[in-house]
Parts: structure tokens; C-alpha cells; sequence
């Protein structure tokens, strides 16, 4: 029942793979979040990666497929949802081999369809709770309580130092350029399924559960 869910920057990848976890048993597998982590450590992979992502560009393939082999085995035999891997062709062949390896197996590529304009208005609209990784939008996701996570009730937040619409639009053009093309790489393999990912976050993740119940 694995899954990727490929869309740009904003349309809902990393919100979607979050309900999926909290609601089906799914190990979210964010490429953006395990580099983050390594920026703020300050490893090996932070250090080359910090600038690529303050630019919006792609950090090279060989250093993600080697997160991403680490991180498969570490899931033991439990689904799990790629999001924002694979982003390049390189990737998604490296990608099918290492599944072939490992004898694990897709059920679907979900494409989160969006519109560019709107989500630079998304991107630059978020923020997250830095006590359990919520994310909230200042215009489509609100904090009940001004100041107090829904969820844990921290009070703290941060917002990503690649949101400005300057690095957003890099990071649209590197989208349509690199990534797009995957959608008929995984077409041609029977695994694409499209979602409007415009639709409102309870309804984009009714329809991802119809098509993985499909
Ligand atoms: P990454 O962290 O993966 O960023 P991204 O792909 O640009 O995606 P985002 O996290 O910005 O958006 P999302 O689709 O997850 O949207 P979200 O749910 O948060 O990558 C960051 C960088 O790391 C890259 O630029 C690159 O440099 C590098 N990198 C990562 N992976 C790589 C790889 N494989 N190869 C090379 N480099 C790599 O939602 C966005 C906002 O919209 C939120 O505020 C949310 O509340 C709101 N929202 C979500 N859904 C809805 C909805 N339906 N309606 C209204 N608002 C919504």
C-alpha cells in the first residue's frame, strides 16, 4: 500500500502525508524534512545542502538516494509515503531498483494537481509548530487559539527560510523543468492517479483514501 505523492512546492504533499500517518498506519518519508534535520545538525549533508535549498534548487540525486536507501530500511515492512522523492529522472530509476531490492512495491503515484499562483500564496503563507511539526497557513490553516498549537498546544513556530516568493518561484521552475516529467514515467508504469490538490485538505484526503481502498 506504499505510495508517492509527487505535486509542487505547496500543493499539499507534506499536509496529506501527515493525515495519512496520523489516520492509516503510513511512515511519512520526507526528503525536505531529513535535509532540514541535517542543516540543523550540521552534517555532512547539511552543510552542501543548506545553500541548494536557500536558492530553491535541487540538492544532487546521489546524495537523496543515499537518505532515501537508509530511511527505506528503517521503515521494517510498514507502507510508506514519498514525499518530495523522487523529483528527478535519475531519481525515479535509482528508486525502482532500489524497491526491486528491497521486494517492496508502489500501490500508487498520487499527483497533487495545483495552481502556481495560488501557491505562492500558500508557501508564503505557512508556518509550523516547532513542538510536533503541525502546519498551519496564516490564510487556509489558522490556529484556533491565536499563539497555541491545535495539536500539542506548544506555543512556538517557525517559518521555513526557502518560503519567500522570490526562492518559491526557483523553486515552481524547478518543479516543472525536473519533476513534472515523472508523471509520465509513472503514467506509462499504471501508477498515476490525479488529485485536485485545490480542493480543501479533508477532501484531497478522501479522495487519496478512495484510491488507495480502489
Ligand atoms: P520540500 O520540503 O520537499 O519542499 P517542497 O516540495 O517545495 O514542498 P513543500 O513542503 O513546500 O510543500 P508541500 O507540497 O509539502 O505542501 P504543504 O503540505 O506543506 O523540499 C525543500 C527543498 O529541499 C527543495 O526545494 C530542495 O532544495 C530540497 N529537496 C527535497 N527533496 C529533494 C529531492 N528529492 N531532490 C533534490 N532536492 C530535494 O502545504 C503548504 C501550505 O499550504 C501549508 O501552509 C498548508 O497548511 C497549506 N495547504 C496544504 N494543503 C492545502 C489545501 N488543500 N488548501 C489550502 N491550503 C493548504
Amino acid at each position: 500500500m506504499s505510495l508517492i505523492l509527487l505535486g509542487p512546492p505547496g500543493a499539499g504533499k507534506g499536509t496529506q502525508a501527515k493525515v495519512l500517518e496520523q489516520t492509516g498506519g503510513y511512515v511519512q518519508l520526507s526528503t525536505g524534512d531529513m535535509l532540514r534535520i541535517a542543516v540543523a545538525v550540521g552534517d555532512r549533508v547539511g552543510h552542501r545542502a543548506k545553500n541548494i535549498m536557500d536558492r530553491g534548487e535541487f540538492v544532487p540525486d546521489e546524495i537523496m538516494v543515499g537518505l532515501i536507501a537508509d530511511r527505506l530500511d528503517q521503515t521494517a515492512h510498514k507502507p510508506f509515503i514519498l514525499d518530495g522523492f523522487p523529483r528527478t529522472e535519475g531519481q525515479a530509476l535509482a528508486l525502482d531498483l532500489l524497491l526491486k531490492e528491497k521486494n517492496r512495491f508502489l500501490r500508487a503515484v498520487i499527483e497533487l494537481t495545483a495552481d502556481d499562483e495560488e501557491l505562492v500564496g500558500r508557501i508564503v503563507g505557512r508556518f509550523t509548530c516547532d513542538g510536533c511539526g503541525e502546519v498551519y497557513n496564516d490564510e487556509f490553516r489558522r490556529l484556533r487559539v491565536e499563539g497555541i498549537c491545535d495539536l500539542c498546544e506548544g506555543s512556538k513556530f517557525s517559518r521555513r527560510s526557502d518560503d519567500s516568493e522570490e526562492v518559491m518561484r526557483n523553486r515552481l521552475k524547478a518543479y516543472h523543468s525536473y519533476t513534472a516529467p515523472l508523471l509520465s514515467f509513472y503514467r506509462k508504469q499504471g501508477l498515476l492517479r490525479s488529485v485536485d490538490g485545490m480542493m480543501a485538505v479533508e477532501e484531497v484526503a478522501s479522495q487519496i483514501r478512495a484510491i488507495l481502498e480502489g
